[in-house]
């Protein structure tokens, strides 16, 4: 028999949807709840902080790690995404993660599958507008994925936060019978929120989309101070990523239910940003309530 990795030892890998599907119904018909933190893998404290969010609302947790193309444009990194798929099994099986469903693209799409599912509102402005058909891609794999793993629960990031609300419009409209809850943003020590991506900065670009939280902790502070205007809140978050030579991609108070743009913070809103240092495109948001 050929020697296991470590981690093969204690994570159930799981790559057919049938055997996630039969692992999960057993898990269900013993009266246990299943937790899912869906991801692309590359993990991170930010991950593992959902997967404890997971921990603490169900019996048995469940990480996916597929790198989905079909929410990546052309242009964009899904050849280079990170695919420490060793590492990550590591990280799960120290988490106590009681499976993994790692499926191949072939797993999760039929070459001439012609199904979406497509979120109309929520999905429109902000990185819907900057990455057409990214939304699309999220909600069809993420539909597909609860079909697969059958939770109860499923666990997502704020950093994320429009995605957040779209697949829990999803769940809603599309009668899922999963609980979709948001986990809050895990910066590092500096303040950079934790992402996949934050491999490709160089140790300058790093430094310099630090611009970013440190804008978002000024407005948080301004708003604090009293200011409700949307625009005095943007604008020096835009003024202190342009200082640092990254470019703007956008910088929006949205409405934190509805994500329409606000000229003041006048119910629950959300502070997003995103933008460019290099190649890298980071997002980042605060609440503000
Ligand atoms: O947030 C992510 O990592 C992805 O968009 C998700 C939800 C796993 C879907 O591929």
């Amino acid at each position: 028999m050929a020697r296991r990795a470590r981690w093969e030892r204690f994570v159930e890998i799981i790559r057919t949807i049938a055997d996630m599907q039969r692992l999960s119904q057993g898990w269900r018909r013993a009266g246990q709840r299943v937790g899912c933190v869906p991801t692309m893998g590359a993990l991170h404290e930010g991950h593992l902080s959902l997967v404890r969010e997971a921990r603490r609302r169900a019996d048995r947790v469940v990480v996916t790690i597929f790198v989905n193309p079909t929410q990546f444009g052309p242009k964009e990194d899904f050849g280079k995404y990170p695919r420490p798929f060793e590492c990550d099994c590591a990280l799960c099986e120290q988490e106590g993660v009681d499976a993994v469903f790692a499926p191949e693209p072939a797993v999760m799409y039929a070459p001439d599958a012609t199904t979406w599912v497509v979120e109309e509102k929520l999905s429109q402005p902000l990185c819907g507008e900057r990455r057409p058909g990214h939304f699309r891609g999220v909600t069809t794999v993420v539909a597909k994925l609860f079909n697969a793993v059958l939770p109860d629960v499923a666990v997502f990031g704020q950093k994320d936060a429009q995605q957040v609300l779209v697949l829990q419009r999803m769940a809603r409209d599309l009668n899922f019978p999963v609980e979709v809850v948001v986990a809050p943003i895990v910066r590092e020590a500096d303040g950079l929120a934790m992402s996949s991506r934050n491999v490709y900065l160089s140790e300058d670009e790093r430094t310099r989309a630090l611009a970013i939280s440190r804008g978002l902790e000024q407005a948080r502070q301004a708003y604090a101070a009293g200011e409700r205007r949307a625009e005095r809140l943007c604008a020096p978050l835009r003024a202190a990523i342009g200082t640092a030579c990254g470019r703007v991609d956008y910088v929006e108070l949205r409405s934190r239910e509805t994500l329409e743009l606000l000229t003041t913070v006048d119910h629950p809103a959300v502070l997003a940003v995103a933008a460019f240092f290099g190649a890298t495109r980071l997002i980042d948001n605060i609440f503000l309530d």
